[in-house]
């Protein structure tokens, strides 16, 4: 029998490679406009600094971690997020001695070991942004901005809602916790098995869950913007006034909580109504302390994960595969010969070109251009060579006319720019 993909792990097939180019084109157009740097980090770590770094009662250190013990008896994690890794490399390489703030941001895939289901998978890949060093409010807004903009730049951002919110720091959210528990434990019984469990291990993912019986509950729940310090209300508020600023439309949400620990005062995230369950296309906050945590310097930072796959889904059908421009067909040995090196040259200026390989008869291979979808078709056989010229067909038009053998690259490569063909 033939071995299949590990379930949740997903093959990207040509016919989808164009759109992931195009939105990962987006992302690195749009944060480099903003100064960010890409930096590439390893696909796995040491464990201990994810359970250090996103929190022991996470659920994504207590049951989505892809851990292993090496050859050496290490216990390694393959990531699953790029937020631990890129402040280890941060701390490691001394970036905080650079002027503030340290922009960086890594795109590649993440590993997670959750339920499969559309737009939910156990590779996946992100797009991840970090601002280092700057505790400032306006970096908040305008890190919110950026990742904004690269959904304006794909034509998405109409179709998605950004929310946001402040859990403040981590005094304010233990004080919001009480506060919290005291509402929820006398409707207990209301709420589902899993929300009644986060009742002990972590109360607040409670306003997170999706299922219905669980909203009348939520509902009703105190605000955690109630519970602020008059520092983090202070930072909130200059946050919302850069983004009115900036013309950043948003809602805030007291009820958006995030999956990983180490966030404090602004939390994001971008949702969408068109994926199902899977509704978050890009999330992040800010989380200082958290680089001192990991052993590095007192140094603040924010930043956010945007979810590509659902990107990608977002993007639907209607892009057209990428496709070559001119197929040649040569009829014949001779002819082959002779187009084999027009091909070359055609395509080291850059132009895409299909050749036959003097094997087919003609109208299979002009079925065959109608189905690669070429703008061009090349017909040689053994009286194009005696007389020096090949057949260039137009193959929406059906126009033919002769070139010869010595100006056809010259001239697929200037149609090809007339037409602005790859
Ligand atoms: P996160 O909310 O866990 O944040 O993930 C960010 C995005 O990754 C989600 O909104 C979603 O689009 C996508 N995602 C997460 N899990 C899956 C999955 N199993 N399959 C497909 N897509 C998924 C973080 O990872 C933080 N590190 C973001 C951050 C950066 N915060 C500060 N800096």
């Amino acid at each position: 029998m033939a071995i299949k993909a590990v379930r949740g792990v997903r093959d990207i097939l040509p016919s989808e490679t164009g759109k992931w180019q195009r939105v990962e084109a987006a992302a690195r157009r749009t944060f480099e406009a903003y100064g960010y740097r890409e930096i590439r980090l390893p696909l796995f770590e040491r464990t201990e600094l994810f359970a250090r770094g996103i929190g022991d009662e996470t659920d994504i250190v207590k049951k989505e971690m892809y851990t292993f013990e090496d050859r050496g008896g290490d216990s390694l994690t393959l990531r699953p997020e790029a937020t631990a890794g890129l402040l280890r490399a941060y701390i490691e390489h001394g970036f905080q001695v650079e002027p503030k703030p340290v922009r960086l941001y890594t795109v590649g895939p993440m590993f997670r070991y959750e339920r499969p289901q559309a737009g939910r998978y156990r590779q996946f890949h992100q797009a991840n942004v970090e601002a280092l060093g700057e505790p400032q409010p306006a970096v908040d807004a305008e890190v919110i901005a950026m990742l904004m903009d690269f959904f304006r730049e794909l034509g998405l951002a109409e179709r998605l809602a950004l929310h946001v919110n402040s859990i403040g720091d981590t005094a304010d959210r233990a004080t919001y916790i009480v506060r919290l528990l005291e509402y929820l434990r006398p409707h207990a019984a209301a709420l589902c098995g899993e929300c009644q469990a986060r009742l002990e291990r972590n109360p607040l993912r409670v306003l997170d869950c999706k299922v219905p019986e669980c909203q009348p509950v939520i509902e009703k729940a105190p605000s955690i913007l109630d519970s602020l310090s008059p520092e983090a209300t202070k930072h909130f508020e200059r946050v919302r006034e850069y983004l009115d600023a900036l013309g950043q439309a948003y809602t805030v949400t007291p009820r958006l909580v995030r999956g990983l620990d180490y966030y404090v005062r602004t939390t994001f995230e971008v949702l969408t109504t068109e994926l199902g369950a899977q509704n978050a296309v890009a999330g992040g906050g800010r989380y200082d302390g958290l680089i001192e945590r990991l052993g590095g310097p007192a140094d603040s930072g924010i930043g956010f994960a945007i979810g590509l796959e659902r990107v990608v889904l977002l993007l639907g059908d209607d892009d057209a595969a990428s496709r070559p421009f001119v197929l040649l067909i040569p009829l014949g040995e001779a002819a082959l010969q002779r187009l084999l090196p027009v091909a070359r040259a055609a395509r080291q200026a850059g132009v895409a070109a299909e050749l036959g390989y003097g094997g087919r008869k003609l109208p299979r291979e002009l079925e065959r251009a109608n189905k690669l979808g070429v703008d061009y078709a090349v017909i040689a056989g053994d009286n194009e060579i005696a007389s020096g010229e090949a057949v260039l067909r137009s193959m929406g038009s059906g126009e033919q006319r002769r070139v010869s053998f010595a100006a056809l690259a010259g001239e697929l490569v200037s149609l090809a720019r007339k037409d602005g063909a790859p």
